[in-house]
């Protein structure tokens, strides 16, 4: 298949170009590169030995993307592209509302103009709010205490309406819920600007010298050891997900939704003490006060993609921190090192 990727150059996205490509699909990145770089995609056709199509745009530019729909017949669309840092959504609810969700409205649009009927969507575990239970299914209430939540429920939503009122088009609702990791090259990871809000790249980051000590957000939650428990799924695992997805919904028309998880929950500092092992040093850290916002324990019931995507989660606890830790110290600066 011709595969469109909006957001291909960011983190998740590059990582699935890579299986992609290996699954013999052709891609077409649709990115503005707002938080990636030209250099995560050349590497990404480093590893594959195979080239993609690049169109430096952003997704709210119905031109730009009705010139790439015409241009390229693709036969289905990934959409990555989104902002992603909560807190910066809780200050700029506007700016989010705008890319994840007006975006998302133009990018659909357009492809109802060219009649291009398969989406998968880059969904949250964050639709879930503050569950009740774990293991969290799919059929869980929905609620968000954020601007960014609310932009996925939101597009969520958009999706299941078109869906009603178009019986040829077939969306994925991919939820991820805590992806790290990176290429096993060692070459593609994650990228973070500035203080990274996520636990893993803050890790990496103390553990490469760029920062002193790694700040645990609270030790009183009701989990094995009072710090947040959390379902950390490696980034080519969440990667192959989507090629089940697409390969196996591609024209089934209807709104599928899936957890794209591993089913184990693992604490702040069970991963502090993963990540040490892996990079054979101590990694300092301090417990200080909740984190505002932050959940006790968030983990995944993957049952339905095993059944329905043929999908599950392969890499190990080990796999994640050494493969985080490999890109980390290779690329100190990330993709300006
Ligand atoms: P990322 O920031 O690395 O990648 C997003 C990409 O989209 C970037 O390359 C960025 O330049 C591009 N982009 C943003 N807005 C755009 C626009 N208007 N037009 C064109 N391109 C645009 O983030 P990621 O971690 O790879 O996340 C990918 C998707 O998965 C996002 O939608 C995110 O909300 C979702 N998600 C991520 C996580 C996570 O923890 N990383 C968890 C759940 C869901
Ligand atoms: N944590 C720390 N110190 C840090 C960063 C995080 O102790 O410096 C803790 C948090 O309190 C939490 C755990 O590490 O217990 C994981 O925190 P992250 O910020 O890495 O991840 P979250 O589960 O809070 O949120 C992430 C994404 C959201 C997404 C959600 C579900 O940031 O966008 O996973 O997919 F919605």
């Amino acid at each position: 298949m011709k595969i469109l990727v909006t957001g291909g150059a960011g983190y998740i996205g590059s990582h699935t170009c890579i299986e992609l490509l290996a699954s013999g699909h052709e891609v077409v990145i649709v990115d503005n590169l707002s938080n990636s770089s030209e250099e995560s995609m050349s590497r990404v056709e480093k590893i594959s030995g195979k080239k993609m199509a690049f169109i430096h745009a952003d997704i709210r530019d119905e031109a730009a993307l009705d010139a790439a729909f015409s241009q390229h017949k693709v036969d289905a669309v990934i959409h990555f592209a989104g902002l992603k840092a909560v807190g910066e959504s809780t200050e700029f609810p506007l700016k989010y509302y705008d890319n994840n969700v007006s975006g998302s409205c133009v990018l659909m649009q357009v492809m109802d103009k060219h009649n291009v009927n398969t989406l998968v969507f880059s969904s949250s575990a964050t639709v879930y709010g503050d569950p009740a239970t774990v293991p969290i299914t799919e059929d869980f209430p929905l609620t968000t205490t954020n601007p960014y939540g609310q932009s996925k429920l939101v597009v969520e939503q958009m999706c299941r309406e078109t869906v009603i009122a178009n019986d040829n088009l077939s969306v994925v609702l991919l939820r991820y819920f805590n992806p790290v990791g990176a290429h096993i090259s060692g070459t593609i990871g994650e990228d973070p600007k500035g203080i990274p809000n996520n636990l893993m790249p803050f890790i990496t980051q103390v553990a490469v010298g760029k920062r002193e000590f790694l700040s645990v957000f609270g030790d009183d939650y009701d989990t094995v050891d009072g710090t947040g428990v959390r379902d950390y799924i490696h980034v080519v695992d969440l990667a192959k997900g989507h090629v089940q997805a697409i390969e196996k919904l591609h024209g089934q028309a209807g709104c599928h939704t899936f957890n794209l998880g591993t089913g184990q929950g693992y604490s702040v500092l069970e991963m502090v003490a993963a990540f040490s092992k892996a990079c054979n040093k101590e990694v300092p850290y301090k417990i200080i006060e909740r984190r505002a916002g932050d959940i006790g324990q968030c983990y995944a019931d993957p049952a339905y993609a095993k059944s329905v995507l043929d999908w599950q989660a392969e890499k190990t606890l080990d796999d994640m921190v050494n493969d985080s830790w490999r890109w980390q110290s290779n690329n100190p600066d990330g993709y300006s090192s």
